[in-house]
């Protein structure tokens, strides 16, 4: 129910009533060039859903607990707010206009990954959540609330999963991780 309460309230006449965001006001950002991360298809901001807005993580990415790959939203999910949310600034209309133009031609945007192991390391998305808790993201991806454009945080390298295994006395066997 957090969820639902949590999301930005739409009237019914189609336009946008002020959203809460007396806790974080996400920076307006004039130099895209300097922000670390890939750039992607969309410049889609975590800092202002995810922050600003305070869309839950799990609201786009419901399968992070349930699934081994945590996946991106459907255009869908995003469609289901910019039919009706078309930005309140000429930056984030222009971007909105992606996500309309897309729906329209069918034709998702291409995000690039940020967090991708090899194909032979095996990580259980979901089994962490269950363990670390679904407020346990920022241990392994950073401040994403307050990110505008995602980047790596974590090195995802082999002794980065051990120490924490070790932390939390879970099996080190090679076998656990490697097919
Ligand atoms: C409104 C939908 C939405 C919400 C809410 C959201 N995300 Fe995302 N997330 C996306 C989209 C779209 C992408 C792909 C584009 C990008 O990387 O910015 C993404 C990408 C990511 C990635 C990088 C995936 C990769 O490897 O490429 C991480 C990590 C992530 N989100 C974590 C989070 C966390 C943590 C939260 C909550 C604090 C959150 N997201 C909330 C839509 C959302
Ligand atoms: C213990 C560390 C850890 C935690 C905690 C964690 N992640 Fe991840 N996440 C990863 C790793 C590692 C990958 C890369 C997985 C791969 O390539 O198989 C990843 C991948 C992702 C992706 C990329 C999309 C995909 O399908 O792989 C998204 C989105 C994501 N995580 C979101 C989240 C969200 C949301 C949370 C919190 C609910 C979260 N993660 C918690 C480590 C973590
Ligand atoms: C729960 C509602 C909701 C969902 C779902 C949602 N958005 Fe948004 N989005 C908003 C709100 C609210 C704003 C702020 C509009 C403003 O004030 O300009 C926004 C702003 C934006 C902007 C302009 C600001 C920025 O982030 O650069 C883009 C682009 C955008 N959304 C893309 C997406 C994409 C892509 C998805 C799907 C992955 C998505 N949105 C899903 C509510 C949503
Ligand atoms: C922040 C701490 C943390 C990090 C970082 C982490 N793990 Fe884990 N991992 C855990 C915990 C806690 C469990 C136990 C989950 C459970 O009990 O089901 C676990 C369980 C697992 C399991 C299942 C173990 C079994 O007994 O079946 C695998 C596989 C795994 N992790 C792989 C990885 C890989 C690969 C990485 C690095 C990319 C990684 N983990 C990074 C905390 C972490
Ligand atoms: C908790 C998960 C985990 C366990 C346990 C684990 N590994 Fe790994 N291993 C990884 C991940 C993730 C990578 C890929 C990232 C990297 O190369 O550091 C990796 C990479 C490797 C590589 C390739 C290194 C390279 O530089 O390309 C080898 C070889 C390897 N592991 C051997 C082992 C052996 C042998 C064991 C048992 C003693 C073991 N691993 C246990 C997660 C694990």
């Amino acid at each position: 129910m957090v969820l639902i309460l949590a999301l930005p309230p739409v009237v019914a006449n189609g336009q946008q009533a002020p959203v809460a965001s007396s806790r974080y006001k996400a920076p307006v950002i004039s130099d895209t060039g300097a922000l670390k991360g890939p750039r992607q298809p969309i410049f889609f901001r975590h800092d202002i859903h995810a922050g600003q807005d305070q869309i839950p993580c799990m609201y786009c990415h419901y399968s992070a607990a349930i699934s081994t790959e945590p996946g991106l939203p459907s255009l869908q999910t995003c469609f289901g707010c910019h039919q009706l949310i078309s930005g309140s600034t000429p930056s984030h209309q222009a971007e909105i206009k992606k996500v309309r133009d897309a729906w329209r031609d069918r034709k998702p945007p291409e995000w690039i990954r940020v967090y991708a192991l090899p194909g032979f390391a095996r990580f259980p998305h979901m089994r962490h959540i269950k363990a670390l808790g679904t407020q346990s993201c920022t241990t392994c991806h950073g401040d994403v609330q307050h990110t505008p454009q995602i980047e790596q945080v974590s090195t995802l390298r082999m002794g980065w999963c051990i120490q924490c295994h070790i932390k939390n006395n879970v099996s080190r066997d090679c076998s656990v991780c490697h097919y």
